[in-house]
């Protein structure tokens, strides 16, 4: 994934921190990136370095955002963090049968997907409602 103008939300901290993210993303599931040994490393999966480098991430961008909102006192925090939640959970490997390769190519397709509709239905929101503030 590639940052583009579409993803912009019109608040340009959320943009940069979008940003940040498919940097991160790319980084992380690239060949070696944040691995001890990948492909055939031996971990669990759900000990995988390269999982966790993205969770800590996500979590601290989530935890960033969050706290904007919560500050701007928006209305639509609740739902806003529990899509944050669900992008964790569902990028959380659950070990064996889950193989390394198969897991991160997993989680590179759930990126894929959620972020786009994560900017366009939950962050765009926030933008407007600023947008729209006194
Ligand atoms: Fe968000």
């Amino acid at each position: 994934m590639n940052w583009s103008q579409e993803f912009e939300c019109g608040l340009e901290r959320f943009d940069t921190s979008n940003q940040c993210l498919i940097f991160v993303l790319r980084q992380v599931l690239a060949p070696g990136g944040e691995c001890r040994g990948h492909p055939a490393c031996g971990q669990q999966a759900s000990d995988c370095t390269k999982t966790r480098a993205l969770q800590t991430f996500a979590s601290r961008k989530f935890a960033f955002e969050e706290r904007v909102m919560r500050g701007a006192e928006f209305p639509g925090l609740p739902e806003h963090a529990e899509d944050h939640r669900q992008f964790l959970s569902r990028i959380e490997m659950k070990g064996p049968p889950q193989t390394c390769l198969a897991g991160l190519s997993e989680i590179e397709r759930i990126a894929d997907l959620w972020l786009p509709l994560h900017v366009d239905e939950f962050d765009r929101s926030f933008g407007r409602w600023t947008s729209a503030l006194p």
